[in-house]
C-alpha cells in the first residue's frame, strides 16, 4: 500500500521472444489491474544478465518488451511503464535484501535448479541472488499483489519470506505482497510435446507460438501440432494431452468454455480442428502486433516513456529505500 491505494506490480525479461503461454498467463490480464490499483509494469534488463547477452539485442529487446506492453493494452496515462535499470534503487535495495536471505533458500529455487543445469558454464552469483533483485523489485513499491505466470510463483512466496523476516527485525516497513496467478494460460503445453509446458526457450520451433509471429507461421505450426491416433475431440488431459491443450488455447482466445469448444467440434476431423485453433489464435493477436509494431516505430516516443516512467517509479522507490536505510541505521543526511 501507498497511502490508501493498493498496489499492483509485474515484470518482464527483455529476452527472448514471449508465447502465447505468457500472453494468457500474464500479460494479457495485465490491464484489468488498472482499475483497482496502482499498477507499476517493469521491464527488467537487470535480470536479464544472469545469461550472456548481445548488448545491441538487449537493448532492442528492451524497447519492443515497453512496446509490447503497450500493445497489450497498458496505458501509460493509467500504469507505470519503466525499465528496471533506470531506478538505481532496485540493486540497491538487492544488496540489503542479500542479507536478509539464505543460501539455502535460493538453493532451493526451482528456476536456480533449471537454468544452473543448462548454463552449467556460467552458474554466477547474480542467476543465484536472482529472486533476491526480484524481491526488491516488488518490496519497493510496497506492493500489495504481483501478476505472475504459475512459473514465477515460488519466487514470490520467497519474497513474502523475506519481507516478513525484515519486519520482524523491522517492524512495518513492507507490505506483504501476494501472487496472483491467472487460471488461464496456467498450462498451455507444447505444440511437440503436449505433455510439457510451451516454453520460449524450446529448441523445437514448432512447439512454440510466439506472440509476434506472422499469421502463416501460427497456422502452420498448429498444423503440425502433435495430437494421437483416435479422431475425437474431446477434453482428457491424461489420455488426449494433444487434443486437450488446443482445445483450451482454443477456448483462451475465443472465451468459449471447453464443452462449448467441444460441441463445435463434434463430429470433425483433427485437421479442420487444428486450422481452427490456428486461424483463432492469429486473429486474437492480429491487433497487438499491429500496436506492436505502430508503438515500435516510434522510438522517441518509447524514449520518452521510459523518461517519465522512470521518474514516477522513481518516487516510490525513493521513500521505501530511505525508509529502509534509516531503520538499519544508515546515517541520513539532510
Ligand atoms: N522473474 C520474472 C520472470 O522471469 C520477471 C520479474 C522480475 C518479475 N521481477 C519481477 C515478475 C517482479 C513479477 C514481479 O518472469
Amino acid at each position: 500500500m501507498f497511502g490508501d491505494q493498493k498496489v499492483s506490480f509485474s515484470g518482464v525479461q527483455p529476452s527472448g521472444n514471449l508465447t502465447i503461454g505468457n500472453y494468457l498467463g500474464a500479460l494479457r490480464n495485465f490491464s484489468t489491474y488498472s482499475e483497482e490499483y496502482k499498477t507499476f509494469y517493469c521491464v527488467v534488463d537487470e535480470h536479464a544478465i544472469t545469461v550472456r547477452q548481445i548488448p545491441a539485442e538487449l537493448r532492442r529487446r528492451t524497447y519492443e518488451t515497453l512496446a509490447l506492453y503497450m500493445a497489450c493494452g497498458l496505458d501509460p496515462e493509467k500504469n507505470t511503464l519503466y525499465v528496471q535499470s533506470m531506478v538505481h534503487e532496485h540493486a540497491e535495495l538487492s544488496w540489503i535484501l542479500n542479507c536478509f536471505t539464505m543460501f539455502g533458500e535460493l538453493s532451493r529455487m526451482t528456476q536456480f535448479k533449471d537454468k544452473s543445469a543448462k548454463h552449467a558454464d556460467n552458474i554466477n552469483a547474480g542467476l543465484f541472488t536472482y529472486p533476491v533483485l526480484m524481491a526488491s523489485d516488488i518490496l519497493l513499491y510496497q506492493t500489495d499483489v504481483v501478476p505472475v505466470g504459475i512459473d514465477q510463483k515460488q519466487h514470490v512466496e520467497l519474497c513474502r519470506d523475506i519481507a516478513m523476516r525484515f519486519n520482524q527485525v523491522y517492524p512495518d516497513t513492507f507490505t506483504i505482497p501476494e501472487p496472483i496467478v491467472a487460471k488461464q494460460g496456467r498450462k498451455i503445453m507444447s505444440l511437440a510435446e503436449p505433455t510439457k509446458k510451451m516454453s520460449k526457450s524450446d529448441e523445437n520451433p514448432n512447439a512454440v507460438v510466439y506472440i509476434l509471429d506472422d499469421r502463416d507461421t501460427i497456422i502452420r505450426k498448429f498444423k503440425r501440432a502433435v495430437t494421437d491416433s483416435e479422431s475425437e475431440i474431446r477434453y482428457d488431459e491424461a489420455a488426449k494431452p494433444g487434443v486437450s491443450n488446443l482445445l483450451s488455447i482454443y477456448s483462451c482466445f475465443t472465451g468459449k468454455t471447453i464443452e462449448e469448444a467441444e460441441k463445435e467440434f463434434a463430429g470433425k476431423g483433427y485437421g479442420d480442428f487444428k486450422a481452427a485453433v490456428g486461424e483463432v489464435t492469429a486473429d486474437a493477436l492480429a491487433p497487438v502486433q499491429a500496436e506492436f509494431a505502430r508503438r515500435l516505430a516510434d522510438k522517441a516516443g518509447l524514449e520518452a516513456q521510459m523518461k517519465k516512467g522512470a521518474e514516477e517509479a522513481s518516487y516510490y522507490a525513493r521513500r521505501t529505500l530511505s525508509k529502509v536505510q534509516k531503520k538499519l541505521g544508515f546515517v541520513q543526511l539532510h
